[in-house]
């Protein structure tokens, strides 16, 4: 069994949950700057709950997660993350509004010949484009978002960085990149999402 501790978190995964890389580093140390006691917070699709055990184990916070992957669900609970498996906000009706919604998604362009076999393509099959999953989520975020909440969004440059941002835009948001870092093929950013107007 792998074991990861980073932050004062440890988290342990199976073979069939996404293993946190270089973009769930980036995401929980960024999520960790603009976080304080105190805040409630809804992960979309938190795999082995890296990013939220990261949050738990450094603040005073509430997480709810979301995961579409029975296996990455369990896997999240073992590590002790309270998650409701459902396809993105789908089982949340009726749950309060969240201070902020972090969501690292499936971004890559994704071919039929390059999915993986089994639960683990939902962790990387991001569509033809690699928007497939934002779109969706940047659709119904709002509902979810309490006064002056905040998104945080995972993607890469492979993604569309200016897309993205004009489709957040047009959402309602301001939006801006927070956190970058090069990676090899690609460059991973944060991008925040604050409401243009106060709720
Ligand atoms: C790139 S992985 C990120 C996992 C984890 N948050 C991290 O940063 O290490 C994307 C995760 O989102 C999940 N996922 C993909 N589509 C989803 C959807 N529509 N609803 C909920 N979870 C989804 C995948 O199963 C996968 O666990």
């Amino acid at each position: 069994m792998v074991r990861i501790k980073y932050l004062n978190a440890i988290v342990e995964l199976n073979d069939q949950v996404y293993e946190p890389a270089e973009d769930s580093f980036l995401l929980a140390q960024t999520a960790l700057g603009i976080t304080w006691d105190g805040m409630s917070i809804l992960e979309i699709g938190t795999g082995s709950g890296f990013v939220a055990a990261v949050l738990k184990a450094n603040r005073n916070v509430t997480i709810v997660a979301t995961e579409i992957s029975p296996f990455a669900a369990r896997c999240a609970r073992s590590n002790g993350i309270e998650v409701i498996r459902t396809g993105m906000f789908t089982g949340l009706k009726g749950k309060h509004q969240f201070d902020l919604v972090i969501f690292n998604p499936p971004y890559l362009p994704t071919s039929e010949d390059e999915k993986v076999p089994g639960w683990l393509n939902y962790a990387f099959d991001g569509g033809i484009d690699g928007r497939k999953e934002i779109l969706p989520f940047l659709d119904q975020v709002d509902s979810f978002l309490g006064q002056n909440g905040t998104i945080l969004l995972m993607i890469s440059s492979l993604t569309g960085i200016d897309q993205v941002i004009a489709t957040m835009e047009s959402q309602g948001f301001n939006s801006r990149i927070i956190a970058d870092e090069k990676c090899s093929f690609e460059k991973l950013v944060v991008i925040e999402g604050k409401h243009k107007k106060k709720k």
